[in-house]
């Protein structure tokens, strides 16, 4: 297992720092009807400002084929390549149609790890399944129907099913899932993008979400899974090959076994910093605010290697008008 001394405190703050920067770029867009531009703005802004960090910096999970893959897609160096080897998976903009249409829950959100502590995943499907902390291991199984996945959480949280909230992305490919479900009368929160956030409102009572079901990206499984590292629960994933191509892709990752099942550990094998900014206000984070100029943000920061979950607040004044005197303390 790689050792996590690489991992600082520090570290995370940068990494804050980039997705702040990100969610902020992105927030131009959101409402503007244009997922690329959204997605580019995101990727340029987050590629420099973890160019500006001082680690040597590799994206094993990167911005796939969206917009942004010239900038920050797999296999790209980042950082001033001076300091620690940090391995990191990305999302600069998780959910672009979520923020071109102005809808909750659009995040910048990246993983970092120290070399070889992130699985390696290419922009293929990846079936999920996940819930929060607290739980016995085989309280849930990827491979079970999941309507008895439903019945053995809401049992082992001492609660009628039909009080148990199931949250699942509104795909035709669901419809068995969804049908599952609603066979045994769980409730079911259907998102039209953004499993990164469904995942980890399972760790999160106030969301009202008790599991994450189906099929989405094998990137934002992996982002999902570090986050759930840090702040405790479960996932349990597999590969969703579709077409030969992606067949080709996960080869070229270096899966050779498709069938295989992934637990957290599998994903993200060692410990981690995980970091989100909201684009788009969503249940957990609040979107970008401009507020006389200001930028508000509202972000999650959290480390599994001290155990801490912080949300942060944070507020980047005005640029002052060219050759204006700085204001105190600046
Ligand atoms: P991107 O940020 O990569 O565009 O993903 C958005 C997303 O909603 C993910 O959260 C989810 O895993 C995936 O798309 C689902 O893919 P699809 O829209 O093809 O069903």
């Amino acid at each position: 297992m790689p050792k996590a001394s690489a991992l600082t405190s520090i570290l995370a703050y940068a990494m804050i720092r980039a997705t702040e920067a990100t969610a902020a770029a992105a927030e131009r867009l959101v409402g503007a009807g244009d997922e690329a531009a959204a997605d580019e703005a995101a990727a340029s802004a987050m590629r420099a400002a973890l160019d500006a960090i001082d680690m040597d910096g590799a994206v094993v999970v990167g911005d796939g084929e969206a917009a942004g893959a010239d900038v920050l897609g797999a296999g790209r160096t980042v950082g001033s390549g001076k300091g620690a080897k940090i391995d990191i998976a990305l999302d600069a903009l998780e959910g672009p149609t979520l923020a071109a249409k102005a809808m909750p829950n659009a995040i910048a959100v990246l993983a970092a790890a120290p070399r070889g502590g992130i699985l390696r995943v290419p922009n293929i499907y990846m079936d999920k399944i996940a819930i929060g902390p607290g739980f016995a291991k085989d309280v849930i199984d990827l491979d079970a129907p999941p309507g008895d996945n439903a019945l053995k959480l809401a049992a082992a949280k001492g609660v009628d099913v039909r009080d148990l909230t199931v949250c699942v992305l509104d795909r035709p490919r669901h419809d068995r899932i969804i049908a599952d479900l609603r066979r045994v009368g769980a409730r079911i929160n259907l998102i039209s993008d953004g499993d990164v956030a469904g995942v980890i409102h399972t760790a999160y009572p106030e969301t009202r979400i008790d599991m994450y079901l189906g099929v989405g990206g094998a990137p934002e499984g992996v982002l999902a899974a570090a986050a759930l590292r840090c702040v405790g629960g479960q996932i349990q994933a597999r590969m969703a090959c579709r077409t030969e191509a992606d067949r080709q892709k996960a080869a070229s990752a270096g899966i050779k076994d498709l069938t295989r099942r992934y637990e957290l550990d599998d994903l993200v094998s060692s410990e981690t910093i995980f970091v989100a900014t909201g684009v788009t206000g969503g249940d957990l984070l609040d979107g970008v605010r401009r507020v006389n100029g200001s930028t508000h943000t509202h972000s999650l920061m959290m480390t599994s290697f001290d155990g801490m979950i912080r949300t942060i607040r944070s507020v980047t004044p005005q640029a002052p008008p060219a050759g204006a005197s700085k204001p105190p303390g600046r």
